[in-house]
C-alpha cells in the first residue's frame, strides 16, 4: 500500500493521544503532515498543549502543531472532563511541552495544504468535534474536491449515544459542523461507537502496554488506565475503549474493519436527540449513501498491531 499523506485534527483527550502515536509508529504506512487540534474533551487552551506533549514523549518534536477553532460554529462548548480528567490527559505525569506551536491558524494550515499538495492525495483524520473541517469547507470551497477521504471517529447507530441518550460526543459537541461534512460530498470513512466499543483496553492488553517498558508504553498503559474507570462504572465494561486509535489503524490495516456504505444524517433542530447521527442501516429510505459507517473489527489483530508498533517508538 502507498503511504498515506495525513493530517490528524484532535483534542486529545488520552484516546486521540494513543491515536496520534499509532500515527507517529507508522512512517511506512502514513506521513504525517500536521495536527491540527480543536475545542473539545477539553478547551483548545489544553488540547493545543497535549498535542504537543504527546509528540514530545514520542520523541517527534518536528511534527507541525496548530491551534485551531477554541469553540464550536453556532454554540457554547461541551467538554468531557468527567471522562477524561481536568487536564485532558489525566493518568500519566508527563513534562511540560518545550516544542512551539505553529503561528498559522489550523484551518488556514488545512486549506493551504489542501491546496498545495496534488488532488487526491491528503486524508483527513478528525478525532474530536468537527469544527476545523467544517471551517475550512465553508471558507474554501475548492478544497472539497481535493480531500482524498475523510477519515472520522463519530457518532452511533446501534450503540446511541455517550454523551446523551441518543447523541455521541464529538458530533453533539458540534452538530451544524458535522452536518456541513457530512453532506459535503467527500467520501467519507465513519469510525461509531458500534466499533469503537468493542475495542476495549482489557487487563492484558494493559499488561501488554506497560510491558513495553518505554515511556510511551507506560504512558499508554496510565492513560488507559486512567479513561477505563469512566466506562467499567458506566457501562460495566472490561476496559476503556479505544476510540480514535480505530481511525489510524483503518489507515494502515483497512481490511480489519468492516461496515455498510450508507446515507446518515445529523440531527441539528431537536432538544431532544441534538447530534444524533440518523444512519439508515437497514435501508429503510431512498436517501443516497453518503458515508461508510463502520460496525466490526477484527480486535485482537487491532491490539497486536497497536502494540507492535507503540514499542517501536
Ligand atoms: C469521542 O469523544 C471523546 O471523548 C473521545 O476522544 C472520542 O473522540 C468518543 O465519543
Ligand atoms: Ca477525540
Amino acid at each position: 500500500m502507498s503511504r498515506r499523506k495525513i493530517i490528524i485534527d484532535t483534542d486529545p483527550g488520552q484516546d486521540d493521544a494513543i491515536a496520534i502515536l499509532l500515527a507517529l509508529a507508522s512512517p511506512d504506512e502514513i506521513e504525517v503532515l500536521g495536527i491540527t487540534t480543536v475545542a473539545g474533551n477539553v478547551p483548545l487552551e489544553l488540547t493545543k498543549k497535549n498535542a504537543c506533549i504527546i509528540c514530545e514523549l514520542a520523541d517527534k518534536s518536528e511534527i507541525l502543531i496548530f491551534a485551531g477553532c477554541d469553540r464550536p460554529l453556532s454554540r457554547p462548548l461541551v467538554t468531557a472532563e468527567h471522562v477524561h480528567g481536568k487536564t485532558g490527559l489525566d493518568g500519566p505525569t508527563l513534562p511540560n511541552p518545550r516544542m512551539e506551536l505553529e503561528q498559522q491558524h489550523a484551518v488556514d494550515f488545512i486549506i493551504e495544504t489542501l491546496r498545495a499538495e496534488p488532488s487526491g492525495t491528503v486524508t483527513l483524520c478528525p478525532l474530536g468535534p468537527l469544527t476545523n473541517i467544517a471551517t475550512a469547507l465553508e471558507k474554501a470551497p475548492d478544497i472539497t474536491n481535493k480531500i482524498a477521504e475523510i477519515v472520522l471517529m463519530g457518532g452511533a447507530y446501534f450503540e446511541v449515544g455517550n454523551i446523551t441518550p441518543t447523541a455521541e460526543f464529538n458530533i453533539y459537541v458540534d452538530p451544524e459542523a458535522a452536518e456541513i461534512v457530512f453532506t459535503s460530498g467527500i467520501k467519507i470513512v465513519v469510525m461509531p461507537l458500534d466499533v469503537t466499543h468493542k475495542v476495549l483496553v482489557t487487563g492484558p492488553r494493559n499488561d501488554a502496554f506497560r510491558e513495553i517498558g518505554t515511556p510511551v508504553g507506560i504512558a499508554t498503559a496510565e492513560m488507559t488506565d486512567f479513561f477505563e474507570r469512566f466506562d467499567k462504572d458506566k457501562y460495566g465494561t472490561a476496559g476503556a475503549p479505544l476510540h480514535d486509535p480505530c481511525v489510524i489503524a483503518y489507515l494502515i490495516r483497512p481490511e480489519l474493519f468492516s461496515g455498510r456504505h450508507i446515507n446518515v444524517m445529523i440531527e441539528t433542530k431537536s432538544d431532544l436527540t441534538l447530534g444524533m447521527t440518523v444512519a439508515d442501516w437497514w435501508g429503510v429510505t431512498d436517501r443516497p449513501a453518503n458515508v461508510t459507517f463502520i460496525n466490526d473489527v477484527n480486535v485482537q489483530v487491532f491490539f497486536d498491531l497497536l502494540t507492535e508498533r507503540l514499542s517501536e517508538l
